[in-house]
């Protein structure tokens, strides 16, 4: 079934104005939903205490997102609390992905630019945004609506279209072309003074969907309640599914959004069949809510604990983001930040490493051709940047192991990175520590070697081993893996469990009893960046 849709765009506190008009509106259209996609809000006033006490009726489920402006601090108070903000209103959050209970795939990246934050951004309501959240992003693989505050750089290359007399073109960003251009959403908004639809554009095809050319307009709509006459209020209808056969509406040019180097293409077709919404509530009276508890397991980016994407994902972990892969220290660490300070270790050293799509293998990352290899390839350079630095500051003295579970029904596939002390490797002691344990569950047998990206490979468990250099000997890698097939419950906490017996932290195998204040956490990360700082190259 098709939603039907309206959309307004910076409404600056002229709440009571913008839901009379709708309630209007709503009366004829019945509209599924509205989404404010620039600021609802302007001061904290009079207005916005109304509106917290139910004194204004919102007529229809209406969601908005952060746009240039700070939301007022009552309405952040609400919001930081998980609380409702008043009946039918509800907040999409500056990066997240949403979807509605129509099904419809929402992506928003609130804010301006800020060049100075460093990552991604840990303020939820504030309106800057980082490349890094932008990039954070690409995990949600698709979107049916996108909405930035800012315009795409290049938006109006290849188009007809003018501008209306007497504005000029808001400033525009390439990330925010990047994400739309990653995305591919059937429909991006953003805002302006005035009303600008662009004429449609196709992306190319991606080689496994080579006769599709998946469509998307790009509509900037004007500051509510102007006199300019400038349209402030589009209404829309949206179908389920796009119409993947027909033809090209006429005026329809290429992407203007051309893949520049680091432009990177997805499927079109929608590769997260679990996410899809399941819903029995035909009556409409849950109607734009969030459905939260229906989705069904494993977990959509939106929820997905290594989704940068997740707006409840532990950001002040993150250390560093690549193109197509990010570290963070690990929740609840095996090794703690003290275990090797005699050695000039003063921080946990428990790292992931973290491909940016959301993909249970990295064999199965859905991109066009060339990505699972990029991503690949940076997530090896981010395991030697950490290999490098454990030897470095511990004097040679400690090496490092890397695991990880590849499961084609798994969640988002990653590499967990621990430091080792070099006598236990070269004594193969951790080797046989991941042998015996295999035997003692009675799993396959290890053999040595390594399945790369693993393609034509069925699900396997692998860690590499690595001696440090020494004084006569260079440094080196051991892989050792074990494939299975899905007769087999492997343990997901298997790689742990051989290492804290190994190292003698059998009290710290579950994370759950290893968890840390925020306050401990963020003192272990800046110690762990301090001192990647030298091998990070992403920076
Ligand atoms: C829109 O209205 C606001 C105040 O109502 C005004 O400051 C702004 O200049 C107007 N913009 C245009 C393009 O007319
Ligand atoms: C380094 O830490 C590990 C545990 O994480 C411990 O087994 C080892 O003895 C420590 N080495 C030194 C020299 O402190
Ligand atoms: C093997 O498993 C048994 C229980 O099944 C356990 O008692 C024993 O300690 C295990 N051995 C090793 C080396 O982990
Ligand atoms: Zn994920």
């Amino acid at each position: 079934m098709a939603s039907k849709i309206v959309v307004i765009g910076d409404v600056n506190g002229q709440l009571q104005s913008l839901f009379t008009k709708l309630s209007g509106l709503q009366k004829k259209q019945n509209f599924n939903f509205a989404l404010v996609v620039g600021n609802l809000f302007a001061d904290d006033d009079e207005t916005v205490s109304e509106l917290l006490s139910n004194k204004i009726t919102i007529p229809l489920p209406t969601y908005f997102t952060v746009g240039s402006r700070a939301l007022p601090e009552t309405v952040i108070e609400r919001l930081s609390k998980d609380e409702d903000i008043c009946e039918n209103l509800h907040f999409l959050g500056k990066r997240a992905t949403t979807k509605t209970s129509e099904g419809v795939k929402i992506v928003t990246l609130g804010g301006q630019l800020d060049d100075a934050i460093l990552g991604v951004s840990k303020e939820p309501y504030l309106p800057f945004h980082t490349v890094g959240d932008a990039k954070s992003l690409r995990g949600a693989n698709s979107a049916d609506i996108l909405i930035t505050t800012s315009w795409p750089a290049l938006i109006r290359e290849g188009s007809q279209k003018a501008l209306p007399d007497s504005f000029t073109e808001p400033p525009s960003h390439e990330h925010v072309s990047e994400l739309c251009a990653t995305l591919r959403p059937r429909y991006h908004f953003s805002t302006s003074e005035f009303f600008y639809e662009r004429e449609p554009f196709f992306h190319a095809p991606s080689p496994d969907a080579p006769e599709i050319r998946p469509l998307t307009r790009f509509i900037s709509v004007a500051t509510y309640g102007n006199q300019t006459k400038q349209k402030a209020v589009y209404a829309f209808n949206l179908p389920s599914s796009p119409d993947l056969t027909a033809p090209l509406p006429v005026g329809t040019t290429a992407s203007p959004l051309a893949p520049q180097s680091g432009l990177k293409k997805r499927k079109s077709l929608d590769p997260e069949p679990y996410s899809r919404f399941s819903s029995n509530d035909h009556s409409g009276r849950n109607r734009g809510k969030r459905h939260r508890t229906e989705y069904k397991p494993p977990p959509g980016p939106g929820e997905c604990f290594f989704c940068l994407s997740n707006p409840n994902l532990a950001t002040h972990l993150i250390s560093a983001i690549g193109d197509d892969a990010y570290l963070t220290t690990a929740k609840g660490p095996l090794t703690t930040s003290t275990a090797n300070s005699s050695l000039g270790i003063n921080y946990p050293a428990h790292a992931l490493i973290i491909p940016l799509t959301h993909s249970p293998t990295i064999a199965m990352v859905t991109e066009e051709d060339g990505t699972k290899e990029k991503t690949f390839a940076e997530m090896t350079r981010f395991k030697e940047a950490l290999q490098d630095m454990i030897a470095k500051q511990s004097g040679n003295k400690l090496g490092a192991v890397t695991y990880e579970i590849s499961k084609s029904n798994g969640v988002h596939t990653h590499w967990q990175f621990l430091p080792m002390p070099e006598n236990l490797i070269r004594q193969g002691l951790v080797e046989a520590a991941f042998r015996v344990e295999a035997e003692n569950l009675s799993y396959p047998t290890f053999e040595t070697r390594d399945p790369g990206i693993g393609a034509d490979e069925g699900d396997f468990f692998r860690v590499w081993i690595w001696t440090p250099p020494s004084e006569d000997a260079e440094a080196n890698t051991k892989c050792l893996t074990l494939s299975f097939d899905y007769t087999l419950r492997f343990s997901l906490q298997f790689g742990r469990v051989v290492l804290a017996k190994l190292l003698g932290l059998e009290k710290r195998i579950q994370w759950r009893d290893c968890s840390q204040t925020e306050e401990e956490e963020k003192k272990d990360v800046e110690a762990f960046k301090a001192a990647f700082k030298e091998f990070d190259f992403t920076q």
